[in-house]
């Protein structure tokens, strides 16, 4: 192989390693299993499926076309596209200003369960009402959400992000295997094949809008998409990388992991708890502890695990304060130090009242939710489709598929290319419209979903 052929290879793996590291997270591993959990399983996943493949893969192609076009992030591609769009950018970049916060508080929860293994404390971790003694109460998940969101933030302020970035690169393939091997475990448990089969089987019955709403924001969650976030990981992406296949593949990986991380959580809640799986956003908390205290080496394995989460998690966090800071830092026109601390402040902040949400705050809710229910619910239920509509009519009337396509086709052919066009002007638009609607009449209980 030639020198340059090796080199555009590297190229590519590293784009697609690059972006699936910022896709993979906390995301794949806590929020999918306890959404399918609650919506129906089978059912669920299989509209994540299709929900990936058509959405997911227009949406991705458009984002890193339009970041590779221009060479910008979310803001300034749009605005160099067609100034009256900047607008989009700008909501775009709400969202992981919103996202880190509680994102940081269930970063917490993983310290200290990662915590709790190492101090020998595994089996009390797997007892009932530990996960909601632990929430409940004031101090400690404050403690915990404060040295997750410290960490990221110094990491940030010291630039030691390529240093994490190597290290997540040995860890990442590390919990891949460890979540299979957990996953076995976690079927073979007596009492667990009812929850294979809900969570693979899918029955039509518990189909419902919300299904799709779920799935979608959770995509969109999931594959860091609707945020800005993969129009500057294409920004950075070389003209000759392919882009239709890194799509696929990263989409690919990180669909894959989030499959395996329901195959090890949900079959385990079902023979733990007799197929009581709706329990949010604890679902894992509760779950995992059970299997690890009936697994041999349990202790050690769940050490293990906790440390590959939290590793999954950091690189999540790190790239969105990297996010948060390089828009204060543009457009506030401020040094990096000082924008490092705003949103470290702000941060603390908004993250505080996700973390007293569960406890001290758990009377105070809006719009019926807790604070960290409302926070994910507004990004990914509201502003993220908001942001996805308005790409979809942006890149399907204003600036045409062709431009997209044509980025695309700089190598090769764009093999999906009707699918693509067919998608960002009329499915995925009419679709986002119907369900934001109804999610959000739903959320004021104006209409019963
Ligand atoms: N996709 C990440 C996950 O699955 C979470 C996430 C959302 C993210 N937005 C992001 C990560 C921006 C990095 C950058 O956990």
């Amino acid at each position: 192989m030639s020198n340059e052929n090796r080199s555009s290879f590297t190229g590519k793996l590293g784009f697609v390693l690059a972006a699936a590291g910022s896709a993979v997270g906390l995301g794949n591993i806590w929020r999918f299993p306890y959404l399918a959990a609650e919506y129906g399983g089978g059912i669920f996943l299989l509209v994540y499926i299709i929900l990936a493949l058509t959405f997911g893969f227009a949406l991705m192609t458009a984002e890193i076309a339009i970041g590779r076009k221009t060479g910008l992030s979310a803001i300034g591609a749009f605005n160099s596209l067609n100034k009256k769009f900047t607008f989009v950018g700008w909501l775009a970049a709400i969202v992981p200003v919103i996202i880190l916060p509680y994102y940081s508080v269930i970063g917490g929860w993983v310290m200290k369960y990662l915590w709790a293994f190492m101090s020998g404390d595994a089996v009390a971790t797997a007892g009932d009402g530990y996960f909601g003694g632990f929430i409940g109460a004031t101090g400690e998940p404050l403690f915990w959400f404060f040295i997750f969101i410290a960490i990221t933030a110094l990491v940030v302020l010291f630039g030691v992000e390529k240093g994490i970035e190597k290290v997540s690169k040995i860890m990442m393939p590390i919990l891949v295997v460890l979540t299979i091997i957990i996953a076995i475990y976690s079927i073979c448990l007596p009492g667990a094949l009812e929850g294979v089969k809900y969570y693979l089987l899918p029955d039509f019955s518990k189909f419902s809008v919300k299904t799709v709403l779920a799935a979608m924001g959770q995509l969109f969650y999931s594959m860091s998409l609707a945020m800005g976030i993969m129009i500057t990981y294409g920004s950075y992406m070389k003209k000759d990388t392919n882009l239709e296949s890194s799509v696929s593949q990263i989409e690919i990986f990180d669909t894959a992991i989030a499959f395996l991380a329901g195959l090890m959580i949900i079959p385990a809640a079902y023979a733990f708890s007799g197929g009581d799986v709706g329990k949010g956003p604890s679902l894992m908390f509760v779950a995992l502890p059970q299997v690890f205290k009936q697994m041999p080496m349990g202790t050690f394995i769940g050490i293990a695990f906790f440390v590959l989460v939290l590793f999954a998690a950091l690189t999540s966090s790190i790239s969105l304060f990297e996010t948060v800071v390089s828009i204060v830092c543009d457009k506030m026109k401020m040094g990096r130090k000082l924008a490092c601390l705003i949103v470290f402040i702000f941060s603390l902040l908004l993250g505080a009242l996700s973390s007293l949400g569960y406890g001290p705050l758990a009377e105070v809710t809006v719009i019926g939710m807790q604070f960290l229910d409302f926070f994910d619910f507004i990004s990914n239920s509201v502003i993220m489709p908001i942001v996805a509509l308005l790409t979809c009519i942006f890149v399907g009337y204003i600036i045409k598929p062709q431009a997209v396509i044509s980025e695309v086709e700089l190598n090769g052919e764009f093999k999906r290319k009707k699918l693509f066009t067919a998608i960002i002007k009329y499915v995925a638009p009419i679709c986002i419209v119907l369900i934001l609607i109804s999610s959000v009449l739903s959320a004021f209980g104006i209409i019963t979903l």
